[in-house]
């Protein structure tokens, strides 16, 4: 087992990474503040894994309430929050009971954001089940549910005590869905390292058949980087903007599509490359290394094209993000692979044009 620490003064928490982790109950047991846990997943995760989780808190002492939720990005949303709340008091759960997220990015943001708000405050444990959930999601704090007219609007900034990534886990996810993932570990390397994309050129066919030793260690190279930006500035401020990277653009194409039709990390994946396309038009990165993270997504098995919506209608969506700041859109865009900067003088025309060459 690999472990990493959140340095967030008193609130700070450890990243378990390693196989078979969810049956080792112990390593939650110091985390929990009384002997009663809530475990919310849903209905795919919580066949697979509830009662291995419940089983082993059990074993030494812990009542569990078992809360699923309806599957997929569609119900990240105010009625399926609202069934984690009546779980959640019929269960008779305190403000000390704890809340753990057994699953995906979905499971974890709501789980999160229901522990945040149930009785003003819940102790809130991560037991993530997707690579983009072990390497982005569950660290860091972010919770929210989506809102029609935009991605991830409700929301809060509250931290898990523990991080519990099972890679074993990954076994039973959809290749797309690893795919996905693999979007947010690019997205490390091109924002702030450089020599973790080299890495993944070289390593992203093994990391595509689940060879351990590479995916532990991208995993972890992942949480690091995630980590050190966290801690850097955790209610983003400033650098934590970089990390929506390729967002603004893949938001834009989540809230456009509908919630559900293109995953998180494909929209990210096409939503870089328009980034990527703004960058070079800006004259910051040259062809060579568009060809380069062209290629790197495509080996993943991500797109690297938007959907046709319309310039237009990708500007009126990407107004509603939450990255804009006095009415201006901000674009995270790229000086070099590994290095990503933050801009808001750019000129629509680019956009519009950057986006154009991204869609079919
Ligand atoms: P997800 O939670 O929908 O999971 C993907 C699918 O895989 C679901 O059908 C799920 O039930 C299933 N699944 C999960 N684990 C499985 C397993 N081990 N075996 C088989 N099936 C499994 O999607 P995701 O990609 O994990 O997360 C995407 C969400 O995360 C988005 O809502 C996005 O906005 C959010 N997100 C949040 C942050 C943050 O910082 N809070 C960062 C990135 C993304
Ligand atoms: N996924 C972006 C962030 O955590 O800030």
């Amino acid at each position: 087992m690999h472990t990493l620490n959140v340095d967030l003064g008193t609130r700070s928490y450890p990243i378990h990474i390693g196989t078979g982790l969810i049956d080792q109950a112990e390593l939650i047991d110091p985390y929990l503040r009384t002997r009663k846990a809530a475990v919310v997943s849903n209905e795919v995760v919580g066949p697979l894994y509830l009662e291995r989780l419940c089983a082993g808190l059990s074993r030494l002492g812990v009542e569990t309430i078992p809360i699923i939720l309806p599957d997929g990005e569609a119900h990240k949303e105010w009625q399926a929050l609202n069934m984690i709340f009546d779980a959640l008091l019929c269960g008779r759960c305190e403000r000390s009971t704890t809340l753990i997220a057994l699953g995906g990015g979905v499971v974890g943001d709501m789980g999160g954001f229901a522990a945040a708000c149930y009785q003003r405050g819940m102790p809130f444990i991560q037991v993530p089940t997707t690579l983009l959930a072990q390497v982005d999601s569950s660290v860091g704090g972010k919770t929210a549910i989506n809102h029609p007219q935009g991605k991830n609007m409700i929301g809060a900034f509250y931290q898990p005590r523990l991080v519990l990534a099972d890679t074993a886990t990954l076994d039973t996810l959809p290749e797309r869905e690893f795919s996905a993932g693999l979007a947010e570990v690019i997205k490390y390397s091109l924002i702030r390292d450089a020599g973790f994309f080299d890495w993944l050129e070289e390593n992203i066919d093994a990391l595509r058949v689940l060879d351990a030793g590479a995916l532990t260690w991208a995993i972890e190279r992942s949480c690091r980087n995630k980590a050190e930006v966290v801690v850097a500035d955790e209610t983003e401020q400033g650098e934590r903007v970089l990390l929506n990277l390729g967002h603004t653009f893949g938001h834009a194409i989540e809230t456009g599509l509908g919630y559900g039709q293109w995953l998180h990390g494909e929209a990210v994946a096409a939503g870089t490359m328009m980034a990527a396309e703004l960058s070079r038009s800006l004259g910051w990165i040259g062809d060579r290394d568009v060809t380069r993270i062209e290629r790197l997504f495509e080996r993943a098995g991500l797109p690297t094209y938007g959907p046709a919506l319309g310039a237009l209608r990708y500007l009126e969506l990407m107004t509603h993000d939450k990255k804009t700041e006095a009415g201006k859109l901000r674009f995270v865009l790229l000086r070099s692979i590994g290095q990503a900067v933050v801009r808001s003088d750019v000129e629509m025309s680019d956009v519009c044009a950057a986006i154009e060459a991204r869609c079919r």
